[in-house]
């Protein structure tokens, strides 16, 4: 790395020596804002020569560089340069002399890095929030095929009652849909320019920020330059919204680790998605669901790392500042690989529909349903959850599995309420179809809650900047 190709030489007799110089130095870690910097200069270019600082000759030749910039390949020797800012400058005074020169008038790279760091994120986050959105639609494919798969859904993860496999994935969407939204509102509350703020008190030159921030596709200019530089809450609010969704992603994945042991044996992964021992021939891991869980641990690290970095910062701009990119580039790449990974490998595994009806048996699930029969024949709840633990405890003492195997007379010894059709209201599949609460696990309400989750996601996905 050369230490002479710095922004700030001209005040200082010496330099950092060329390890030190490497340490501060951010150019590794923002090189992926070079278009966004490119975009950037260029509009702030047009509004120097709007306001007259810069003559219109001077503009078009920049705005002729920046046009060739935008195709030029980025290869290593940029690791040569302190930041991208140094370097998109350096480039322009490569091909311009002192009309490159000219393009830091009234621009400070305080309010420079916000600038691209925002326009970055406006740029990739509604396309990545359209991927997730095309992921929520294939696994609500899956759902739908799954309505009348009965599985056992847990409390404490101990058996609790039965619900479906189309229920527990809507589930899932339900929260995801959740995190979507919330990258959606952070989209619309970042969407101002920081332009023309300076290095924190604005500029003596006319520059014209209303101008910058509309050409830029931004809503409005930010209120006040201070802020504007001091500013990385929409980080944070970002990196935030990536270390929810990993926690949910993590969650999913505890549940098919569960799942696809001989434990439970509900799913198989395909084999593409799992991996073996070195040691143990028989082995099929899931380690894919391991390691996305494992990694929304740095995504939750990066959000610690925001908040801590910002805690107690003096006002307006410090150095610290440009820890911030490394933590939410890093955050929305493992995020998006994460979620990417996570729905292949859910969509392409299949399920042990046998096995997972069975577990719906021996843990007397249908006790809830029971005590629900009992009141709709009359008895006050409290009395029918006396009854039934009675009965469970009597099933336990017998070598019962379940209710349904205490022949009639015997049940009827424990109220008068029971009828014959206690038999068939306790049946798995009756227990589900009962449980027609809207939000419930019958068949056609987690048929209108996959309706739903569609028609959120279809306006989720006019999200644009
Ligand atoms: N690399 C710096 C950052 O990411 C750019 C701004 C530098 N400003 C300064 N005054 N040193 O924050």
């Amino acid at each position: 790395m050369k230490n002479n190709n710095v922004l700030w030489a001209g005040r200082l007799e010496d330099k950092p020596d060329t390890a030190a110089f490497e340490f501060q130095s951010s150019i590794r870690v923002d090189k992926r804002l070079a278009l966004d910097d490119i975009l950037g200069s260029k509009v702030h270019a047009a509004m120097l020569a709007k306001g007259g600082i810069i003559s219109d000759e001077d503009f078009k030749a920049l705005d002729k560089a920046f046009a060739e910039m935008i195709e030029e390949q980025i290869d290593d020797s940029i690791d040569e340069y302190e930041d991208v800012h140094s370097y998109i400058e350096a480039r322009l005074k490569e091909r311009l002399g002192d009309v490159g020169r000219k393009i830091h008038a009234g621009r400070s790279r305080n309010d420079q890095v916000v600038t691209d760091l925002r326009l970055y994120i406006l740029r990739i986050l509604p396309d990545m929030c359209k991927n997730f959105l095309k992921q929520v639609d294939a696994t609500l494919n899956t759902a739908s095929l799954h309505l009348e798969t009965i599985m056992p859904g847990y409390t404490h993860l101990q058996r609790a009652q039965p619900v479906t496999l189309a229920h527990w994935i809507c589930a899932w969407e339900t929260a995801i849909i959740r995190d979507i939204s919330r990258f959606v509102d952070a989209l619309k509350r970042m969407n101002e320019c920081p332009l023309g703020s300076g290095a924190l008190a604005g500029s003596g030159l006319p520059l014209d920020r209303a101008f910058t921030a509309k050409e830029l596709g931004f809503e409005r200019p930010t209120l006040n330059s201070m802020d504007s530089v001091a500013d990385r809450d929409f980080v944070i609010e970002i990196v935030s919204d990536c270390a929810i969704m990993m926690t949910h992603l993590s969650r999913f994945c505890e549940d098919i680790v569960l799942w696809s042991s001989q434990e439970f044996g509900f799913i198989n992964l395909a084999d593409k998605w799992s991996t073996g021992s070195s040691i143990m021939p028989q082995k099929k891991n899931p380690d894919f669901a391991e390691l996305i869980r494992g990694k929304a641990a740095r995504v939750e690290g990066n959000l610690v790392t925001l908040i801590t970095l910002m805690k107690g910062l003096p006002y307006a701009y410090d150095k610290d500042l440009q820890e911030d990119k490394e933590a939410l580039f890093d955050s929305l790449d493992t995020l998006e690989a994460c979620s990417e990974y996570f729905w292949q490998m859910f969509n392409s595994a299949s399920f042990n529909k046998e096995k997972m009806k069975a577990a719906c048996i021996g843990g007397f699930m249908e006790a809830t349903d029971a005590a629900d029969y009992l009141v709709r024949k009359g008895m006050p709840f409290r009395t029918a959850h006396e009854v039934v633990a009675k009965i469970v405890r009597h099933c336990i003492d017998t070598e019962r599995k379940a209710i349904t195997e205490l022949p009639f007379e015997e049940l009827h010894t424990f109220s008068e309420f029971f009828e014959e059709d206690v038999y068939t209201s306790l049946e798995p599949e009756a227990c589900v179809a009962a449980r027609k609460t809207s939000g419930g696990p019958a068949p056609e309400e987690v048929k209108k809650q996959i309706e739903a989750l569609r028609a959120r996601s279809k306006e989720l996905a006019q999200v644009s900047r």
